[in-house]
């Protein structure tokens, strides 16, 4: 048990936090009933999903692309030595997780989805080896999954995440270099004491490649990076009033935290931020406090410009200045080095088992209803595996709410979306946003992410008595007693009408 008061009021917050909002587990052998949902990916977001709906009683088949070790999703294969950069507080994806520091490290993460993977009884849920590759509806509306064998589901939430399999470009002259070069999500127990190293791309795992550097001991990193992208402090009151601009775009006042982060933050290397004409609300952020110091310091350089191929010693590199755009002129520099890592990402996985009209223009994804249902299909929900650029997190408290309002529309449908309702609202929100320098559903916050759901259920009043359910997966006993006697009403009409 932790001394420290700050730790103790959160650990206690959390406590709160699981015993008002958790759904309980289903006991042993318990019948769950329709619908019953199949879910795509083993990952956070799936393994939440799940619990969300077996702890209100609806039954649900994970699948896995993936053997038991995929457990877990992205965090499963990323470096031991990963974690978060955003504050635990804004990454709650189930609501009995139980944090132990400000900045859980990859195995907690791993552990507290084990722990509900277990604790809602899932084991026997899960088909491992089993990679989605197309799903139907039948006459009735409801999914086949592959083939048969699997039965028929109500619902499909994909999960499939972001980060798909590392992404390695090949780069000229890779072959003539002398070093060793790694993907980014590939360095545990590698060397780099005492090493040059250089890391090629200026995202998310660049930053944490830099702290792989600095942790090793390395003599000298250097971050090559081809297009400029925002650093945010490491703060959880900074993140969250960023994450406020409801939004969801460039506005009138953003230049006041631009300027903020430029005088307070980058300060001496605000050379490094992007140009005035690129927006903190264009694109995720990077989330770090120490990669400036490093650099402040002397024990890494961070290079805006374009690679221009390897060479034995290291790398040719054109060298931009601030505003150049890529592939702009620059200064032709050789950056030597003894290992490369590639930051370079990750490729997106398919959502190319959902029906081809679920991808027609304009309402291809992530141009979808609320960004996660596809026009047309209220019963597909897909939950975090859409988005482009936000100011926000991914595993939080939304995935349980995308995954009640699927349940909401699947067991009412006087709550369902019609398709021209669900583009009116994608068409309203692109007319809401046309100002914005990104297309409207490239980029968003937290705030707006919730202003979307307020407003579904807000404008349909067939939804409100959901309200609760949907926003802290409580009360569902007296929405479901209205939808009893809705369907009666409904049985008794028809039998009237076919008399
Ligand atoms: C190193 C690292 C650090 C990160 N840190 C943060 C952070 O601080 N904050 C933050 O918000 N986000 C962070 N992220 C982003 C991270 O991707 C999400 O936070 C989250 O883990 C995504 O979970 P997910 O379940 O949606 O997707 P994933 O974890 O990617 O899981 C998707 C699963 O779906 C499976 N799958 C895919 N396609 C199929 C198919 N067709 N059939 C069957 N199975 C399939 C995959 O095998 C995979 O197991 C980080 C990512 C990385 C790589
Ligand atoms: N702890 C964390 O918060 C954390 C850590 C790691 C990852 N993540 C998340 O994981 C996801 C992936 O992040 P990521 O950093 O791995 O990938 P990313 O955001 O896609 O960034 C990849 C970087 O590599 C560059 N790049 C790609 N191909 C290149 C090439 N051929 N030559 C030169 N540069 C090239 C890109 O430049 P361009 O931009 O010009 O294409 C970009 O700077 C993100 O959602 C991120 O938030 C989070």
């Amino acid at each position: 048990m932790t001394r420290n008061p700050i730790l103790l009021a959160y650990q206690f917050l959390q406590y709160l936090l699981a015993r008002l909002l958790s759904p309980s587990p289903p006991s042993p052998n318990a019948k769950l009933n329709r619908p019953r949902i199949a879910i795509i990916g083993a990952g956070l977001t799936g393994v939440s999903s799940a619990a969300h709906c077996v702890g209100h009683g609806f039954d649900v088949v994970i699948f896995e692309a993936g053997d038991r070790s995929h457990l877990g999703g992205i965090w499963a294969r990323v470096n031991s030595t990963s974690g978060l950069q955003i504050h635990s507080l804004m990454y709650r994806f189930f609501p009995n997780i139980e944090w132990k520091s400000g900045y859980p490290n990859r195995r907690e993460i791993l552990d507290n989805i084990d722990n509900i993977w277990h604790q809602y009884s899932l084991e026997e849920k899960t088909k491992f080896n089993v990679t989605v590759e197309k799903v139907w509806q039948d006459g009735a509306g409801r999914w086949t999954v592959n083939d048969e064998q699997y039965g028929k589901f109500d619902g499909i939430i994909a999960a499939i995440g972001t980060c798909g399999e590392p992404k390695v470009p090949h780069i000229p002259g890779q072959e003539k270099f002398q070093g060793n070069i790694y993907h980014s999500s590939e360095l545990d127990g590698k060397d780099a004491k005492g090493k040059k190293v250089a890391i090629i791309g200026g995202g998310a795992s660049a930053v944490e490649a830099l702290e792989f550097t600095s942790t090793a001991q390395a003599e000298k990193t250097f971050v090559l990076s081809r297009s400029d992208k925002w650093i945010i402090p490491r703060n959880a009151l900074v993140d969250t009033v960023l994450a406020m601009n409801i939004f969801g775009q460039e506005i009138l006042l953003s230049w006041i935290p631009e300027k903020l982060l430029r005088i307070f933050f980058y300060r001496d290397l605000a050379d490094l931020a992007p140009p005035s004409n690129k927006g903190v609300f264009t694109e995720t952020p990077m989330v770090n406090s120490d990669v400036l110091d490093k650099i402040r310091e002397g024990s890494a350089s961070w290079l805006r410009g374009d690679i221009v191929g390897f060479v034995e010693n290291g790398i040719r590199f054109t060298q931009r200045a601030q505003g150049v755009p890529p592939g702009g002129p620059g200064k032709e520099v050789t950056v030597e080095c003894d290992i490369a890592i590639m930051a370079t990402g990750f490729t997106r996985p398919k959502l190319s088992f959902l029906p081809d009209d679920c991808f027609a223009e304009p309402y291809a994804p992530p141009n979808w209803y609320l960004q996660t249902f596809p026009p047309g299909y209220m019963s597909v929900c897909a939950n975090n595996c859409t988005y482009v650029n936000a100011i926000g997190t991914v595993g939080n408290y939304h995935i349980g709410i995308y995954t009640r309002i699927l349940l909401m529309f699947l067991v009412d449908p006087l709550t369902r979306p019609r398709e021209g309702l669900m583009k009116a609202w994608i068409d309203m929100t692109r007319l809401f946003k046309k100002r914005s320098p990104t297309p409207a559903f490239d980029f968003f916050t937290y705030t707006e992410l919730l202003w979307w759901y307020f407003f579904c259920v807000a404008i349909n009043p067939f939804r409100w008595k959901w309200a609760l359910f949907v926003f802290f997966g409580i009360g569902k006993s007296l929405p479901m007693r209205f939808v009893k006697e809705e369907d009666a009403l409904r049985e008794k009409l028809d039998r009237y009408e076919s008399k």
